[in-house]
């Protein structure tokens, strides 16, 4: 050990950052037909929840960002330089850092992979606030944003959280003022889906005229929103994504059903799929909801969530 003491680390300094980060879905996905950029022009209404990744950062060797997973949802994501929290965290040293700074990242699970629910996205976004606030960074909200936005388009929903319009490729947001607190059942699909080859199905479904496309965001979302009425909200939900998550996995149809017989306010696909999310009137209620879920076999798992929760922050 060396004995100058400017190179000791306090147990205190020695602690990682660590800054949680919510999954999302979607009350509204509207979308366009395909752009020349390769995206899909978007207007959503973006809803985190109370389902979260944990992100630590702690020092590393010079020039180097190494990545370990844990969690729930740990299996098949990727430790290496793929990795969007690798990303984030190298393209943050490149524009606000040095080449030397370096760091341990680790990221603790419980947002599906693959799922729909934004899951790399906010490992990316916490991955910024993590490392910004490691490295001491003189970054700002507006500059962990303008990044965010060059990593993915649900990046920047996961710095900021609660609920928000989202357009563009779905990374301008606008905050949404709500009411109340929505209570979400969760069901995972056995398996994720890619959210490109979504976006594909959906251009040729497009073409044979068998699913539709429109940014406009239905108004009736935010009105439900700001009068806090979970009745309104779950007859209000729309994805356009739906028609080709269920082209691709017809199963996911049987699920939305169930939960619907079972009493569900609202039932959609999250996002791209294969998660469905479903509203329930109440704690209790989403409860009996998830048990009943829990039951069919095209379920991995069920969890409950409430939104709309808190974008990125530091624990
Ligand atoms: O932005 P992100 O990397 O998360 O997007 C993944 C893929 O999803 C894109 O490469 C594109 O194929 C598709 N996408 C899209 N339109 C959007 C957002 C994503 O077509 N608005």
């Amino acid at each position: 050990m060396s004995d100058d003491p400017s190179r000791l680390w306090s147990p205190a300094e020695d602690a990682p950052v660590r800054v949680r980060v919510p999954a999302k879905v979607n009350l509204a996905l509207c979308v366009g037909p395909l752009g020349a950029d390769g995206y899909h022009p978007l207007g959503t209404v973006f809803h985190a929840l109370s389902l979260h990744d944990e992100v630590l950062a702690a020092p590393g060797e010079p020039g180097e960002v190494t990545l370990q997973v844990s969690g729930e949802t740990s299996a098949d994501v990727p430790v290496d330089e793929s990795n969007l929290a690798v990303r984030a965290a190298r393209l943050l040293a490149a524009e606000f850092g040095t080449p030397e700074l370096g760091v341990r990242l680790q990221l603790k699970k419980q947002i599906p992979v693959a799922g729909g629910m934004a899951g790399g996205s906010a490992d990316a976004a916490g991955a910024l606030l993590a490392c910004s606030v490691l490295w001491d960074l003189d970054t700002g909200p507006d500059d962990l944003h303008a990044l965010a936005a060059r990593l993915g388009a649900d990046v920047p929903f996961g710095l900021v959280g609660g609920n928000a319009i989202g357009r563009g490729r779905g990374d301008q947001l606008v905050p949404l003022l709500s009411c109340g607190i929505y209570h979400w059942v969760l069901a995972f699909a056995h398996g994720g889906l890619s959210t490109p080859q979504v976006f594909g199905r959906f251009d040729e479904m497009l073409e044979q005229g068998r699913a539709s496309s429109g940014t406009e965001v239905p108004a009736e979302v935010a009105e439900a929103l700001a009068k806090a009425d979970p009745f309104a909200l779950g007859k209000a939900l729309r994805n356009n994504l739906e028609a080709p998550a269920l082209d691709l996995r017809p199963e996911l149809a049987e699920t939305l059903a169930a939960g619907r017989a079972a009493g569900a306010l609202g039932a959609i696909v999250s996002g791209s799929g294969p998660t469905c999310a479903f509203l329930a009137e109440s704690e209790s209620r989403a409860m009996d909801l998830a048990t009943e879920l829990g039951r069919l076999e095209q379920v991995a798992a069920t969890r409950r969530a409430t939104g709309p929760a808190q974008g990125a922050r530091l624990l």
